[in-house]
C-alpha cells in the first residue's frame, strides 16, 4: 500500500480560502487562544489559593473522565517562555490567555499574592519580546473557592469582588495590555456550573441559576466599566458560546422547541449588554429572574463593549420533549444523527460559524466581532517525530473560510483565535479530547507541532 497516496487526495480544495485571506488587509487578526486553568498547573505553589476547579477536580474526581485534575496539567506556568518560543516560531503573533484570580487573589478579596503578579508579569513581558500581541481574558471560569464557600455567583456581592479583581489586574498591567475580554462564555459556566452540576462549582436548578445568571451579566459589563476607569483607551471585549439552531423535524413543535434553545443558548448574555433585557418572552421560566434585579441595574447590565468574542464549534438540532423541564426540548446529537462529529461528539457543520456571525451582526450595537475561538478535538496519528491530524486541519481551514465569507459579504469580523493553543485540560472529558495545534505529551510534557500547527502558521504568514 503507498502510504503517501491519500494523503493527496484528503487535501482539500483550500483555493476559495486563500482568495478569501488574499482580500485582508494586515490589520486582521491570526491567533491562538488558552486559559490559565486548563493549562498552568501550579496549582498550589507560590502562594496561589485553589479554585473552585481545583476543588470539584480534587474533591468530586468521578465527576471527571479518568479522574483526572489540572494540578499539572501542562505545567505552562513553568514551561510559558518556551511554549511562547514555539509560537513566534510559527510566526503566530496575538496570544489569547486568562489570569487565574486565586494566584492573583488566593482568597478572592484581600490581600494580593506578589507571585501571582509576577508571574503573570513574566508572561506578559515575553509575550511582548518575542512580538506576541498578549489578549487577556480575565474570567475562564477558575472562581477562587474561598468566594463560592460566601455563595460564589449566586450572591450578588461577586460583583464587587469581581470589579476589585479586575481593577488590580488593570492596574498592574494595563500598562502592557491593550485587549482585555472581561469574560469567557458565560452561558457555559452559569449553565454547566449552577444549573446542572457538570462543571464546578457542581451546583443545580433554578434557585441557583437565576441569581448566577444576573451577577454574571452584573459583573460583566461593571468589570468592563473599571477597566475603562482605569485605561479610557483600553479595548475592552467580553466572549460568547453559540451554536446555529435548528429544528428537528419542520413542524410547530420542533421549531417552538428550537426558538426557545436559540434563547437559552445564543441570546441570554448577549441581549441585556445591549439594553434588550433577558429573553423573557421566550424563556417563560426565567421570570423569576426579576427578584434579583434591583433598581438602577437597567443601567448596570448594559455596557457598549468595543467588541465581542463569538466562539463556536458545531450547530444543534432541538425536537420537541414533553420530558424536558423548563424548556420541552431536546438535542440530537450528531451520533444520533449519523453525521461527521468530533471527539466531542460535536458535528461537524462549518457554515455554523457563519451564521452566527451573521447573527451577532445583525444586533444594532455590536462595534467589532472576534472569532476568539473555534477548534476541535480529534484523534492524533503519530509517525514518528509528525503528527497528522489532517481532520483538525481540515476543519480549520472550512471555518476560516466561513469566517471570511461573512467578512467579504459585509459583516464586521476582525480577527480569528484558534482553540487550541497546546492540548489541554478539557474540562469534565479530562485530557481525553485533544484541541491542540501542539501535542502535549503529558509524561514528558514535550511538545511537538502537529500538521494543523505547520498549516496554520504557515497560512498566517503568507
Ligand atoms: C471553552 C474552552 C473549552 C472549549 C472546548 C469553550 O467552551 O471556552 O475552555 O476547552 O470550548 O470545549
Amino acid at each position: 500500500m503507498i502510504l503517501s497516496e491519500p494523503k493527496a487526495s484528503l487535501e482539500k480544495d483550500a483555493s476559495t480560502l486563500y482568495a478569501y485571506k488574499k482580500q485582508l488587509d494586515a490589520s486582521f487578526v491570526w491567533g491562538v487562544s488558552a486559559s490559565a486553568y486548563q493549562t498552568e498547573g501550579a496549582y498550589n505553589i507560590d502562594g496561589k489559593g485553589p479554585s473552585i476547579w481545583d476543588t470539584f477536580t480534587n474533591e468530586n474526581k468521578n465527576k471527571i473522565k479518568d479522574r483526572k485534575n489540572a494540578n499539572i496539567a501542562c505545567d505552562f506556568y513553568s514551561r510559558y517562555e518556551d511554549d511562547l518560543k514555539l509560537m513566534q516560531s510559527l510566526g503566530i503573533n496575538h496570544f489569547r490567555f486568562s489570569i487565574s484570580w486565586s494566584r492573583i487573589l488566593p482568597s478572592g478579596t484581600g490581600e494580593i499574592n506578589p507571585a501571582g503578579i509576577a508571574f503573570y508579569d513574566r508572561l506578559i513581558d515575553t509575550c511582548l519580546r518575542y512580538g506576541i500581541t498578549p489578549w487577556v481574558t480575565l474570567y475562564h471560569w477558575d472562581l477562587p473557592q474561598a468566594l463560592e464557600k460566601r455563595g460564589g455567583w449566586t450572591n450578588r456581592e461577586v460583583v464587587n469582588w469581581f470589579t476589585g479583581y479586575v481593577a488590580i489586574c488593570v492596574k498592574h498591567f494595563g500598562d502592557r495590555v491593550q485587549h482585555w475580554m472581561v469574560m469567557n462564555e458565560p452561558m457555559v459556566f452559569v449553565g454547566a456550573g449552577y444549573f446542572l452540576g457538570l462543571h464546578a462549582p457542581g451546583r443545580r436548578g433554578m434557585k441557583n441559576f437565576l441569581p448566577a445568571i444576573h451577577h454574571a451579566v452584573l459583573s460583566m459589563c461593571e468589570g468592563a466599566r473599571a477597566i475603562k476607569s482605569i485605561y479610557p483607551n483600553a479595548t475592552v471585549g467580553t466572549t460568547f458560546s453559540c451554536s446555529h439552531i435548528e429544528p428537528y423535524r419542520n413542524i410547530e413543535k420542533d421549531h417552538l422547541a428550537a426558538y426557545k434553545v436559540d434563547a437559552l443558548l445564543n441570546r441570554m448574555f448577549i441581549e441585556p449588554t445591549l439594553g434588550m433585557g433577558y429573553p423573557i418572552d421566550t424563556l417563560k421560566p426565567l421570570q423569576n429572574i426579576h427578584q434579583y434585579i434591583l433598581p438602577g441595574d437597567e443601567y448596570k447590565m448594559k455596557y457598549d463593549f468595543d467588541f465581542i468574542g463569538v466562539q463556536n464549534y458545531t450547530r444543534e438540532f432541538v425536537k420537541h420533549s414533553w420530558f424536558t423541564p423548563y424548556l420541552n426540548a431536546r438535542l440530537i446529537t450528531a451520533p444520533n444523527r449519523k453525521v461527521p462529529h468530533t471527539l466531542m461528539n460535536w458535528e461537524v457543520y462549518p457554515e455554523s460559524i457563519y451564521h452566527m456571525i451573521r447573527k451577532f451582526d445583525a444586533y444594532p450595537g455590536i462595534k467589532k466581532i472576534l472569532i476568539t475561538e473555534n477548534g476541535a478535538a480529534f484523534e492524533d496519528t503519530h509517525h514518528e517525530s509528525l503528527i497528522s491530524d489532517h481532520l483538525r486541519t481540515t476543519y480549520l481551514q472550512d471555518h476560516i473560510e466561513q469566517v471570511l465569507r461573512a467578512r467579504a459579504e459585509g459583516s464586521k469580523v476582525d480577527g480569528y483565535f484558534v482553540w487550541t493553543w497546546t492540548d489541554n485540560f478539557e474540562w469534565a472529558e479530562g485530557y481525553h479530547p485533544r484541541f491542540g495545534l501542539i501535542y502535549t505529551d503529558f509524561k514528558n510534557q514535550n511538545r511537538i507541532v502537529k500538521e494543523s500547527g505547520l498549516w496554520y502558521g504557515s497560512f498566517i504568514r503568507e
